[in-house]
């Protein structure tokens, strides 16, 4: 809204699209749909299924089209930088997947995103202004104010009139392109991330009912339909949220891709076998032994609930609440003392297939039949429902009001959920990539669960330098970005993780201490072997992660030259005398060496030789 009043034309089409809201798009009035709604004469020989939108092919040029950026280790930013195999990267992702296209084509096993949902509200970098040029392009992505921060601002370009015009801005839902610009930034982004992913790997996006049907297609056309495994309701917050869309809003939803099913496969949860086995099964469903129906405590006394004290009337399992020939009189009695029943008559009439009759000895019980909530009910093989107390968004926000103590990120997940994920879609030895990563969610999850089952999982995480709103409390204590916040959150949980595996191994030790007290028997020498690797692997958690920045090419890139301009070309080969940038540092173009050779980033690299760096070798 700009407060302007509509020009007669406006008022005009305002007019149509009241009464023929189907002949528009995005806003704009669609003369072929028009035609189609009016019984005109159209052409429809072109017609097929296909998702289409503004700005599609333009958005293949910019997917298409090479980076001459490089990543560059900040060692003093990270932790254990020698010894950790977890990267995070300070960067705009789309040129950071292009860098690591190379060094990571076809070697992750999951991807996790969690991207800007499209609300209106939120802001994201889209690569549509597909006429500027390639080194505008560049600076528009890479610009950064005198501390070397990114500038929002500098990311913001006039108005071009061409298919969409922002760089980085918010994409209001009144903005002509609405969905083309999201479609713009979600495309490319997800391709390049499919060349990353192994054959059998998996992807689980997070989204909201905002782009849920535009994501799906937009998957369905870039993984293949066939691979589509699910489009998992996620629930939140089960008692509702606001009601942006007319309902209380309770979930979102994650969909599921595989690389290529015939050779991807999605776990199964580690289940405690006994919790599965307390559940029965009758002609209602399932059902497990759930409260007694006899009240007790202090407001329970039959003078206090008078309606709740009658006989029930039982026979083997089956009840009356009339007397009955063959059948026995109980009474809610307990220890002599006359108390009452939970459920009144009328509710023991509703509710009789949910009664359990019970008899120990010459005591009759009667219990409730606890039938499954969403989720309840154990099961190794995930639902399509995806539903834990533990997943609810409240719980990512305090998760994180935990670490810092103050409420530094909007709506991070929560640790559970993206634990769960990774749970069914890696194996412990895994590589996990989340290039949306925000507060650091997935890199937490992936260190958690490791601690809990032993694994060896490592993450790469990519995060832009996004500025944090000047008059947030994170900027105000300090966090300039939220690359800042996510960093600085994988350093504490870090931390936390580490004492939390000292406690367990003080655990783990004691108990090897009292078996070796006790007698050998072959029994408890294979128990403390088991103890004894399982302190080993949680010794050998790697909590530490690697920080690299994207950055400018450490070498000198040959320009274009338009028309036969003498002077330039001279000037240019005088540039190329040495091809290396001033800026570079031989540890640089190491890194750029080892991702334009596509070798690993945890390659080792060791120096040796004299001066400062002398030089290095690498080592896969
Ligand atoms: C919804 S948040 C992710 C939250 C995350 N799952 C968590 O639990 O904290 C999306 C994040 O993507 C980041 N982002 C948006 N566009 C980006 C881009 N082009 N490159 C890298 N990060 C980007 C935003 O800064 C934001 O922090």
């Amino acid at each position: 809204m700009d407060g302007m009043s509509l020009t007669p034309e406006q008022e005009k089409l305002n007019a149509l699209r009241n009464i023929l809201p189907e002949a528009f798009c995005e806003g704009k009035i669609d003369w072929e749909k028009l035609k189609a709604t009016l019984g005109g004469d159209i052409n429809f020989s072109n017609e097929r299924y296909v998702l289409n939108w503004a700005g599609k092919s333009d958005a293949f040029k910019i997917l298409q089209t090479p980076t001459y950026k490089t990543l560059i280790p900040a060692k003093d930013e990270s932790v254990n930088f020698d010894e950790t195999n977890n990267i995070f990267i300070e960067g705009e992702n789309l040129e950071v997947l292009k860098v690591l296209q190379k060094s990571y084509f076809g070697k992750v096993k999951m991807i996790y995103i969690d991207p800007p949902y499209n609300t209106g509200n939120d802001s994201f970098i889209y690569p549509d202004m597909f006429s500027e040029s390639k080194a505008d392009y560049e600076k528009r992505v890479g610009d950064k104010d005198e501390e070397g921060y990114m500038t929002k601002s500098s990311l913001k370009s006039p108005s071009l009139g061409g298919v969409s015009q922002a760089g980085w801005s918010k994409n209001s839902k009144e903005n002509g392109q609405y969905h083309s610009n999201w479609l713009n930034m979600m495309m490319p982004r997800l391709y390049l991330a499919k060349n990353l992913l192994r054959q059998d790997g998996v992807i689980f996006v997070s989204f909201d009912d905002n782009e849920v049907h535009n994501l799906r297609l937009l998957m369905n056309e870039i993984f293949g339909e066939e691979n589509f495994l699910g489009c998992l309701p996620t629930i939140m917050n089960l008692k509702g949220n606001n009601d942006q869309f007319g309902f209380s809003g309770t979930h979102e939803y994650t969909l599921v891709f595989l690389k290529d099913y015939n050779l991807g496969r999605i776990g199964e949860f580690k289940l405690d076998e006994i919790e599965i086995e307390k559940w029965e099964e009758d002609e209602y469903g399932l059902y497990k032994q759930g409260a007694n129906l006899k009240s007790t405590g202090v407001n329970a006394p039959r003078e206090k609930r008078p309606n709740l004290y009658f006989p029930i009337y039982v026979n083997g399992n089956v009840f009356s609440l009339e007397n009955k020939d063959g059948f026995e009189e109980i009474f809610p009695t307990t220890n002599k003392q006359e108390m009452s029943w939970r459920w009144s008559k009328t509710k023991f009439q509703k509710e009789f297939f949910n009664v359990i009759i019970s008899k120990n000895g010459n005591e009759y019980s009667i219990y409730k039949k606890q039938r499954p909530e969403i989720n309840d009910l154990p099961s190794k093989k995930p639902k399509s429902i995806f539903y834990k107390p533990s997943y609810s968004s409240g719980n990512g926000t305090q998760e994180l009001k935990n670490i810092f103590n103050e409420r530094y990120f909007s709506n991070p997940k929560p640790i559970n959920l993206v634990k769960d994920f990774i749970e069914i879609g890696t194996h412990p030895n895994d590589l996990i990539l989340d290039f949306f990563s925000g507060s650091g969610t997935t890199a937490h999850s992936v260190m958690e669960l490791n601690k809990e089952d032993g694994g060896n999982r490592k993450y790469i995480c990519v995060q832009l330098p996004e500025l944090c709103e000047e008059k947030s409390e994170a900027f105000k204590a300090g966090y300039k970005t939220i690359a800042e916040i996510s960093k600085e959150r994988i350093r504490r949980a870090g931390k936390k993780i580490n004492d939390e595996i000292r406690l367990i191994i003080d655990d783990l030790r004691m108990k090897i201490k009292k078996l070796q007290s006790e007698l050998p028997t072959e029994e408890n020498q294979s128990e403390i072997t088991s103890l004894q690797s399982q302190i080993n692997n949680l010794q050998s958690q790697d909590l530490g992660f690697k920080v690299l920045k994207l950055e400018d090419s450490n070498f000198k890139q040959w320009q274009q030259i338009e028309g036969n301009d003498a002077q330039a070309l001279a000037e240019q080969m005088k540039l190329f005398v040495d091809p290396v940038s001033e800026s570079a540092t031989i540890e640089n173009m190491v890194y750029e060496l080892l991702l334009k050779s596509g070798k690993d980033l945890n390659s080792k690299i060791f120096p040796s030789g004299g001066g400062e760096f002398g030089y290095l070798l690498l080592c896969d």
